[in-house]
């Protein structure tokens, strides 16, 4: 079968209103309007509504790069699901490795987040990947395989198809240099597998994206593998040229 292919933006801690906005203006002037990819983009907060505001009525959706674990209540400076979706979001980031390094987010919390998400309609894209000592030692399949046991345990099979896996070798994440062809294509196999083993009965699969330094110069390469139904975008996010490229590449990709 094939399925829609997805190009997410992760903005990350970067921009401000003015480039936020001149960004997503130039990403719509780019953009051929026709092209069959589903695009999102994740803002930081503050400029959630801002953002939600310009892509209105185009083919662009507008995702928050976290939410809070629980619905509301105590727990300043957090954000909670219904926020973001007040803002114009339809899409959440979950367990990206940044926050499961400096927030020290755990599987339990990233789990309860997707629950969350899931049970306020959002579409979630659960990140997962291993470190470069896990890769040292052997331990790809056993890192990944504990991330999506747990980040989607409880998870109902009627939810899968609003969820997207995210692979993100961690030590390339940022570095210039994505993984290899033949090493995503590994993981993003077992990971279909383990999906698969997960929810036997589930009629629609959770997509599997790539994430790790993509850029308009290895997209080709790495959007033809099997199992790979789209790529998550930091860097090159941040400059039009090189994302719409990667876009338009993703849509050139269909057979
Ligand atoms: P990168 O970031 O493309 O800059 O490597 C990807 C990500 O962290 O989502």
């Amino acid at each position: 079968m094939t399925r829609k292919k997805l190009v997410f933006a992760n903005w990350k801690m970067n921009l401000n209103s003015d480039s936020a906005s001149q960004l997503v203006k130039d990403i719509l002037l780019t953009i051929n309007k026709d092209i069959d990819v589903e695009i999102v983009i994740a803002p930081p907060f503050p400029y959630l509504n801002l953002v939600s505001k310009l892509i209105e009525g185009t083919k662009i959706d507008l995702a928050s790069q976290n939410i809070f674990h629980e619905e509301n209540g105590p727990y300043t400076g957090e954000v909670s699901a219904q926020m973001v979706i007040d803002m114009g979001s339809s899409w959440v980031m979950i367990g990206h490795s940044e926050r499961r390094q400096h927030l020290l987010e755990t599987n339990s919390m990233i789990n309860k987040k997707l629950i969350i998400s899931s049970s306020n309609n959002l579409n979630a894209i659960l990140c997962v990947g291993e470190t470069y000592d896990e890769r040292r030692q052997d331990k790809i399949f056993p890192t990944i395989s504990d991330q999506l046991k747990r980040g989607l345990s409880e998870i109902r099979k009627e939810d899968l198809s609003n969820i997207v896996i995210g692979y993100e070798p961690v030590w390339v994440i940022g570095s210039g240099k994505s993984a290899k062809p033949k090493d995503i294509l590994e993981v993003h196999n077992f990971i279909h597998e383990m999906l698969v083993s997960l929810f036997p009965k589930a009629e629609e699969l959770p997509r599997i994206v790539y994430g790790g330094s993509v850029n308009s110069e290895n997209i080709e390469s790495i959007i033809s593998l099997e199992n790979v139904d789209g790529v998550l975008v930091g860097n090159a996010a941040l400059d039009c040229k090189k994302f719409c490229d990667i876009v338009m590449k993703v849509g050139g990709s269909h057979d």
